[in-house]
Formats: C-alpha cells, structure tokens, sequence
C-alpha cells in the first residue's frame, strides 16, 4: 500500500492545500494529513482545533486520514510506515525553503522520498498566513477557504477581540 504524508501547519487549511490533498489521493492509497506546530509560526488555531477543521472539510475523501504530530517530520513518516512525504509547491519563492527541507529529511533519514505537487495556479497566490490576515481585518475570505474554515475564522478572531 502506497502511504503518504502531507505535513503542515495548515493554521487554517485552505483551498490551496486541498487542491493538493486531492491531486495526492489520486497518486496514493492512504493520505494522512499531519498537522504540527511550527516554532517559527504563531499559530491562532491549536493542532486539535486544526485536526477537527481539516477532518470535516476531507471527510469526502475515502483514503483521507488526519492527525496531529510532534517531533521530527521523518520519525513520523518511519512511524506510520510511509513511503513518502508531499509538499505543495506554488512559486519559485517556495522553492529554496521546500529544496532545504527536503534534503534535510533525506539526509537524517535515507528512505524518505519528497514529492512535490504544484496546486492549480489560480492558487500560486494563496498561503494560510495571507487568509488570517485577510480575515482579521474583516475581509472576505470565502473564495480562498471552505464555509466550515471561513467561520472557525471569524468565531477564533470575535473570541480574541
Ligand atoms: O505548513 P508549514 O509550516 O510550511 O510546514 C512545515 C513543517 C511542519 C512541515 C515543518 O516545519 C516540519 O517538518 N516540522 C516538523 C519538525 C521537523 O521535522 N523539522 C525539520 C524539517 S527540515
């Protein structure tokens, strides 16, 4: 069985990363979304908050699985017995931080493979960061998020004010 992980923050998941999420189940057998903090984001949602969002936005997709992780990306792959790791590959401006990622995890761990998927490019523009920007300020956010994300958005962002 062809296992994969599609690891990220996703605080919150956007159009963008089910755009790949769906181009990953038609490659794979069994995709897991592995959500986990980034020590260089501030995240607004926590990583359950997350699991639960992505998990009612992907319960469409029968080979869709969610969790939450921590540690190492590659400890994690070897754990569930994945043969790869997915990235998300928009513009040229992700690629040296992805090239330095990917080769890093090849280097502490030999077996795992990287693979990229490049979303449709009506989304080249869109990351979660520019979302809860857009949302804070009181924008519109319906184009670039699922109805379930747009609200989780505006119930996180009334609680904080
Ligand atoms: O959505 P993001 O924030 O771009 O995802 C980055 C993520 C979570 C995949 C990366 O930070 C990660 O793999 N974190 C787990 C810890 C780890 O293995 N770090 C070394 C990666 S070089």
């Amino acid at each position: 069985m062809r296992h994969v992980i599609y690891p990220g923050t996703f605080d919150p998941i956007t159009n963008g990363h089910l755009d790949i999420i769906e181009r990953a189940t038609t490659l794979f057998d069994l995709v897991t979304i592995g959500v986990t903090t980034n020590p260089a984001k501030n995240p607004l949602f926590s990583v359950a908050e997350r699991v639960t969002i992505i998990g009612d936005v992907t319960h469409h997709f029968s080979n869709v699985r969610v969790e939450g992780f921590s540690g190492l990306l590659v400890d994690y792959a070897q754990r569930l017995g994945a043969c790869a790791i997915i990235r998300g590959l928009r513009a040229i401006s992700d690629f040296e931080y992805e090239f330095q990622m990917a080769l890093v995890n090849r280097k502490i761990s030999d077996g795992i493979v990287t693979v990229f998927l490049m979303p449709h490019e009506k989304y080249t523009y869109l990351n979660s960061t520019i979302v809860k920007e857009v949302a804070m300020f009181g924008g519109d956010v319906s184009r670039f998020v699922p109805p379930t994300v747009e609200a989780q958005l505006k119930k996180k962002i009334a609680e904080r004010q």
